[in-house]
């Protein structure tokens, strides 16, 4: 479908990869619901550049994804500013560390609230709108993780699995109308503390033994939207091979 004039969904669009989407998206004359949690300085900064790149539009939500009323109040915001929701992308994530013997129910539910609840219910009160549009498009950013866990890492990996689980339920949901798909990123960014030797040992890990770009997953989101008229429920690893390794 052609993107040019759709309104586009992002969570997490402030910073680091869902920027990237955000952008990809403007490119092709796409218009961006901005969503972020803390980084509203980031989050204008990429509205203003959505503005500059293509002359579409944009504006920014706030909306804390761990609160059960958010999906609901957030589509209802972002229908209201532009009248429609054509694509929406769920990348929003929390990425905590929580080892087995500290792991914590707390850990579990936020993480599940977050990466897998929040984008079930925000599809769900989008529905209406990604049906009208005839064209309707989901994307769940999940993680090569989801299928295979690290350690330390247990509640946001089981999160992962589940959004893997969300994706499929979605697509069979919303279909015949909408597509529904899941990227699941290696690599791509590292978090913004890790050390130069931590980062060595995550590029050694993949095929590609390379990081891999936030421009790849946005590469894949266009790829999702735009070309890939015949997928849904599947799942794209961009991940430098990582989960096969
Ligand atoms: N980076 C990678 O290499 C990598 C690898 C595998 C998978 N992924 C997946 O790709 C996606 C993007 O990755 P990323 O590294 O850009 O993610 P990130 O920096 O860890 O998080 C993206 C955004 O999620 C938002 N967020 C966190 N908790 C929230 C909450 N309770 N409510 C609403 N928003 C919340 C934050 O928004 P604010 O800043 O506004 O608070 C944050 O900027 C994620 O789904 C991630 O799991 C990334």
């Amino acid at each position: 479908m052609s993107l040019e004039g759709k309104v586009a969904l992002v969570t997490g669009a402030a910073r680091r990869v869902g920027r990237t989407i955000s952008l990809a998206l403007a490119a092709k004359g796409t218009r961006v619901a901005v969503h972020y949690r803390t980084s509203v300085a980031d989050a204008r900064r990429v509205a203003a550049a959505v503005k500059t790149l293509s002359g579409a539009d944009a504006d920014v939500f706030r909306a804390d994804l761990g609160d059960p009323a958010a999906p609901a109040k957030l589509a209802d915001a972002v229908s209201r500013r532009f009248g429609r929701i054509d694509i929406l992308i769920n990348s929003a994530s929390l990425y905590e560390k929580a080892p087995f013997g500290d792991a914590a129910p707390e850990d579990w539910d936020r993480h599940m609230a977050v990466n897998a609840r929040a984008p079930f219910f925000l599809a769900q009160a989008c529905a209406p709108w990604l049906r009208r549009s005839g064209e309707g498009v989901v994307i769940n950013i999940a993680d090569w993780a989801g299928l295979r866990p690290y350690a330390d890492y247990g509640p946001y990996c089981a999160s992962k699995a589940a959004l893997l689980c969300v994706n499929k339920a979605l697509a069979k949901a919303l279909a015949p109308t909408v597509r529904v798909n899941a990227i699941l990123p290696g690599p791509v960014l590292a978090p913004e503390a890790m050390s130069e030797g931590d980062k060595r040992k995550m590029s050694e890990a993949t095929l590609l033994k390379r990081l891999g770009s936030p421009e790849a997953v946005a590469r894949a989101c266009v790829f999702l939207a735009e070309s890939a008229d015949y997928t849904t429920g599947a799942e794209l690893t961009v991940d430098g091979g990582r989960l096969i390794a």
